[in-house]
């Protein structure tokens, strides 16, 4: 089982092509989208130990030479220094502007290699084959690029959407379950955003994709991507709906800025925390009843996923801390955090009326148990 999305941006658009063994389309597919015969791969070191040499033998077939920069593994990659060091190397490598640069890697190299490329030479075309869930589903599709600062996440970058996607659920089969289930953070995230029976799909086969039941995966691969590409064709630059993919995100932001960006808690992690306790939010303004948070709570622990702010280990800041770490979220809009609340599941809606004290006592309650 395979499946195509395409992305339908005017001048920009491009497929995402979802399966098992795509990977092994990369070489034909980038020979056919012209420029030099040699291709500069970003990558970091653990996709590079398991998949780099498969990736450079399918070029080779194609009759592509290629050369791969090696970056540490890890969100602290997505920083000026490594950015610096991505450019450099692509210039010294002689990319120009009608080549082709593969992101190759989970979200981290996705975002990093993207900005190097949207600024290189004022942009070169680059293509995306993304080996983590998360990466799958959401970060490798849209054309969101950037790099952290010391301020906060993904506060620097450039919208620059990529040529070409290539998801290879084959390569879903490496990753750890903590990563694989982080992830997945992500995939639930669009059945509570805007797809109720996705949800309910979810629900039941969400087990067996965990197991690796690859048509499941594949299909929960797919109608993410659709959805993400259909709120992007609406509103690429996030001047509307696309906010709507965020949902979790304020929350996560702060719980992310709190740990340190560490392994305490990974992005997709932070994200269904932050999923429940949008539904939580959601619930205590008399937006849904009781029973929609009730059923995301229980849909993650199903999973085997972290549900609660108390499933970080170790010290976090109280609730007042986590609502100041949400101040510098992006999202800020006039000095107002927005949040995207919910009124049931598939029901999501963007709004920035929503009292702090509300907030606070979700938090609060959260951090307490
Ligand atoms: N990950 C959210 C977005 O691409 O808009």
């Amino acid at each position: 089982m395979s499946a195509t999305v395409h992305v339908d941006l005017p001048g920009r658009a491009y497929d995402i092509m979802i399966g098992p063994g795509t990977l092994g389309q990369a070489g034909h597919k980038i020979a056919a989208m012209g420029g030099r015969r040699h291709v500069c791969i970003l990558t970091d070191k653990n996709v590079a130990a398991l998949h780099l040499d498969a990736l450079q033998d399918v070029l080779r077939d194609a009759g592509l030479t290629s050369e791969a920069l090696l970056l540490p593994a890890g969100e602290s990659t997505k920083c000026w220094a490594q950015l610096e060091r991505s450019v450099e190397w692509l210039l010294s490598q002689k990319v120009e502007r009608g080549d082709i640069v593969v992101a190759f890697g989970g979200g981290v190299i996705g975002d990093l290699a993207g900005f190097a490329a949207a600024i290189l030479r004022r942009g070169v075309r680059f293509v995306q084959i993304p080996t983590s869930l998360l990466a799958q589903v959401d970060s490798s599709v849209g054309g969101k690029t950037g790099i952290n600062s010391p301020s906060g996440k993904n506060l620097i970058g450039a919208f620059h959407q990529p040529s070409l996607v290539l998801a290879d659920t084959n390569l879903l089969s490496t990753l750890t379950p903590r990563d694989f289930l982080a992830g997945y953070g992500e995939v639930v995230k669009y059945g509570l955003l805007g797809d109720a029976a996705f949800f309910d799909w979810l629900e039941a086969e969400g087990p067996a994709l965990a197991r690796g039941d690859m048509d499941a995966r594949v299909r929960a691969v797919t109608r993410s991507c659709q959805m993400k590409a259909d709120i992007v064709q609406r509103d690429e630059t996030e001047q509307g709906d696309r906010a709507l993919l965020n949902l979790g995100h304020t929350f996560c932001h702060a719980l992310e800025a709190a740990t340190g960006y560490s392994d305490r808690l990974l992005h997709g992690e932070g994200v269904a925390i932050g999923c429940a306790l949008a539904f939580e939010l959601s619930a205590r303004m008399g937006l849904c009843s009781q029973e929609s948070p009730s059923r995301v709570r229980a849909h993650l622990r199903d999973m085997g996923m972290k549900v609660d702010i108390r499933d970080i280990t170790g010290d976090l800041p109280d609730a007042a801390g986590l609502l100041d770490l949400m101040g510098q979220d992006k999202k800020v809009l006039d000095g107002k955090l927005r949040f995207i609340l919910a009124r049931g599941i598939g029901d999501a809606f963007i709004t920035s009326d929503v009292p702090s004290d509300t907030v606070l006592k979700v938090l609060d309650d959260a951090l307490k148990g």
